[in-house]
């Protein structure tokens, strides 16, 4: 990278830490945590909701709020400045009791960005406890006949019990983190596992995704894919393809089976083809209308996935590939969709993210993992290798 590149990243990263300084000044107190920007202002939830049944519909909880946790810790990393590292754990209290919440796949969103990277950034092994908690709740979603990772909804709901998602795969970052703090294989072999199936189910030949899978709990057998946020059935989620990009480079890296490199590039290639001059995909890449909404937060998870498969592929003609795709993501998101110079208007980092556009939910927003994947990127360019995921 350039040194100019380089101080450019900088200055991005500084410009990021003062305005989560400002979101943490004004949040402090309340015990709530940003979410998605509606108009340009957070909407702001409690870390205490879990997931579960809201009348007849489901609520995933709040699945956001270890993403704030992780800004911090992610501005206390580049500051130093205590005052970020006592945010975190004060913000963090809120988020712990989470780690017993039984009924969604998140718990990995929710720990790997607060706990565990909290755990190393502050250098602090009683931060570790809370996602060790939530690695062996998560664990217990492992449907051993179907070999994957419930998604959604409790242990025992007739309908939930075959859900998968392929938001998934980068929830696993806390299962393999787990194995490596306890020494306990079965953690990574869950997650293993879960890739694998995630890879023979959620590939379509020409490297796109679904959404969603579903399984014959009893059986285990596979028996459609659909969608919850994309446009249908049979389209391309553009965030999906991305979780799947980041989450099998990251199983690559950690079992080495060529499976998982070979389902990382496929999706790679897919994204990279479909994806405009611009490197932001619309939500859904079936919407060819003229403006679509555009899902920057998908960028921001595919440069993560980029800058590890940089690292761990065999290849170094690869390597070099990916590392200059990563870049170029992130300089386009840095010259044209961030908020620098608009903080009147614009409390977030990064503008121009979907949430869920079939359901209306911060479309054109800025959201908490765009911002969480947005800056982790960053760091790893700017400060250095971020552990975690
Ligand atoms: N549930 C994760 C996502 O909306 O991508």
């Amino acid at each position: 990278m350039s040194q100019s590149a380089d101080h450019q990243f900088l200055e991005v990263y500084d410009w990021a830490c003062e305005r989560i300084a400002s979101t943490a000044a004004r949040l402090d107190g309340s015990e709530t945590f940003p979410h998605v920007t509606d108009d340009g202002r957070w909407r702001t939830w409690r870390a205490d909701i879990y997931a579960g049944w809201d009348g007849d519909q489901w609520s995933h909880g709040n699945w956001t709020c270890g993403f704030w946790v992780g800004l911090l810790w992610l501005a206390y990393l580049r500051t130093q400045e205590p005052r970020f590292a006592q945010w975190a754990r004060s913000f963090g209290e809120l988020v712990a009791p989470r780690q017993l919440d039984e009924n969604t796949h998140d718990i990995g969103f929710v720990f790997y960005p607060s706990f565990a990277l909290g755990s190393w950034a502050a250098n602090d092994d009683v931060l570790k406890g809370p996602a060790l908690g939530a690695a062996r709740t998560l664990v217990a979603r492992f449907n051993p006949r179907g070999r994957y990772l419930q998604a959604w909804g409790p242990l025992d709901h007739p309908l939930a019990r075959g859900s998968t998602a392929i938001d998934t795969m980068m929830n696993l970052p806390l299962l393999w983190w787990a194995t490596r703090e306890t020494g306990d294989a079965r953690f990574a072999e869950i997650a293993r596992a879960h890739a694998e199936t995630s890879a023979r189910y959620y590939l379509r030949p020409d490297g796109s995704t679904y959404h969603t899978y579903s399984f014959d709990p009893e059986s285990g057998r596979g028996i459609g894919g659909g969608t919850y946020q994309g446009a249908s059935s049979e389209s391309s989620w553009s965030r999906g393809v991305t979780w799947g990009i980041a989450g099998w480079a990251l199983a690559y890296r950690e079992h080495k089976d060529p499976l998982f490199l070979e389902a990382a590039e496929r999706a790679a290639e897919y994204f990279v083809g479909a994806v405009p001059g611009d490197l932001v995909p619309p939500w859904d890449f079936a919407d060819t209308s003229t403006m679509p909404p555009q899902d920057s937060s998908a960028t921001a998870i595919c440069a993560n996935g980029f800058l590890v498969l940089e690292t761990v592929h065999p290849d170094p003609l690869k390597r070099s590939y990916y590392r200059a795709l990563a870049e170029a993501m992130l300089a386009s998101l840095c010259h044209g969709y961030i908020g620098r110079g608009q903080e009147e208007r614009e409390e977030g980092l990064l503008l121009h993210s979907a949430y869920s556009v079939p359901h209306g939910d911060g479309v054109d927003s800025s959201v908490m993992w765009g911002d969480w994947f947005f800056l982790r990127a960053i760091a790893h360019l700017t400060i250095g290798p971020v552990p975690v995921p």
